[in-house]
Formats: structure tokens, sequence, C-alpha cells
């Protein structure tokens, strides 16, 4: 919370309300700050502040790290006007802080990682950090034993100027590979192999830096990041 801010905007950042449901909250008294009922939803709080709704006291959150098992036909963005968006699956107070670290087209499922920590997040998908995501992939065709080397020399992607980096391909069986690629360009797997003449069936992502995505998540399930995870991403 910044530092003096509204009553209402104070309290719709720390709860589910809206900031005319804070107001309305305030008016009908069911807000307090240092134990006395305030209901002036324009009075002026401080960060030390004791806040409480309805008698119970609203906590200041601190940031929050999510990671997702993402489904087939769900958008990496928290609003779409025509299909379900990664935040439909999340059930947080105040998800709507969240933005997703590293998008996945709406055909590809794994790992997403969602944050309201801005700092965090520009590690996981800067180019600068090389934070480097696995992706196993099926494949249309047969992979030729040559394009480990060429993926590891860097590919030229269609109207691009410059090389993919340097990426490791591990080749699983004929159709089946998986992929460890640094930086982030638009559907960058499925054109790295659309320029190697294959096609992308399946893609999913499986790991983000030294995050893997947790084998006990099924479709569509999430869970907080442990704060050994989290502090993986800062080293
Ligand atoms: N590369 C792609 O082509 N699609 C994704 O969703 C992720 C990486």
């Amino acid at each position: 919370m910044a530092s003096p801010t509204r009553l209402d905007k104070a309290v719709s950042q720390v709860t589910d309300l809206s900031r005319s449901d804070a107001k309305r909250a305030a008016k009908a008294q069911r807000i307090s700050v240092n134990g006395e009922v305030v209901t002036d939803p324009a009075a002026k709080v401080q960060t030390s502040d004791a806040l409480c709704l309805d008698g119970g006291p609203l906590l200041k959150p601190g940031p929050c790290y999510i990671m997702l098992n993402k489904p087939l036909g769900y958008v990496s963005a928290t609003k779409d006007p025509e299909h379900p968006t990664v935040l439909d699956l999340i059930d947080e107070p105040n998800k709507g802080r969240l933005h997703i670290a590293g998008r996945l087209d709406i055909d590809t499922t794994g790992l997403v990682l969602l944050t309201d920590d801005g700092q965090w997040s520009h590690k996981v998908t800067s180019p600068t950090y090389h934070c480097e995501k696995t992706y196993y992939v099926q494949l249309a065709d047969r992979i030729e034993e040559a394009a480990v080397a060429k993926v590891a020399r860097g590919i030229w992607l269609k109207n691009e100027k410059r090389r993919t980096k340097p990426a490791r391909l591990e080749i699983l069986f004929a159709n089946e590979v998986r992929i460890t690629i640094g930086e982030g360009r638009y559907h960058q797997v499925k054109r790295m192999f659309a320029a190697l003449g294959n096609k992308v069936l399946v893609l999913h992502r499986e790991k983000i830096g030294d995050i893997p995505l947790d084998e006990g998540l099924r479709e569509g399930e999430y869970r907080l990041l442990t704060p050994d995870e989290i502090a993986s991403v800062k080293k």
C-alpha cells in the first residue's frame, strides 16, 4: 500500500472489494482504522495504519508467486473476449494484480508462472537474464540427428535479422524431442521447427529456469511457489 493513500483504495488493494464496494463498506461503518470506525472513503491512511473490515484485520499482502499447469484452450492473458484465460483458473484474493511471467500459446500446455512482482518476472522473461525454458515437443516428421548441431548453432527464423541464441536439443524418439531455449521470441519453438522443415504437433513447457512443473499438479491446477523456487530466479 502506498503511503498515504485513500481509505477506499487501500481497502480495495488488500481485499476482493472494488473501489466502489470499499466506498460503500466505509459508509456502512464496516471499516475501522486503528480501532476507530472511519466512514469517509477519501480519508487518508498510512501503511502503518491497522485496517479492519467487519472487525477482522486486513493484512498487507506480500508478493505472490504461482505455478500453473496450463491446459489446452486457455489463453495466456488476464482478459480475453473469446477464450477462457489462465487467470480464470486462479482462485486467490486480489488475483487481478497478477501478471504472466512468460506466455504460452493457446494450444501449448504446461508450466506458467504468475506473479505480482514485476522485477522477478522481468528476470524470468528478459533475454538479459537468459532464464532457460524447457519444452517437450512432438513433431509431425522424424527429426534428423543434424538438427542437434543446427539448434546449438542458432537458427534463422523467417523475417528475423538474428539467429536464435544457441539452444539444446535432445532427441527422445523419432518424432519426440526436448528443447531448451534461453530467449522467448514470438512462437519461437514452433518457428524453429518450421525452419528445420518440420511441424510441432504437441508443445508442453516442462521447466522455467530451475523450476520444474510440479508433477502433482493436474491440468488446470496451481500452487504457490516455495521460497527456494522464488529465490532460484533471484540468483
Ligand atoms: N514457443 C512456441 O512456439 N509456443 C509457445 O507457446 C511457447 C514457445
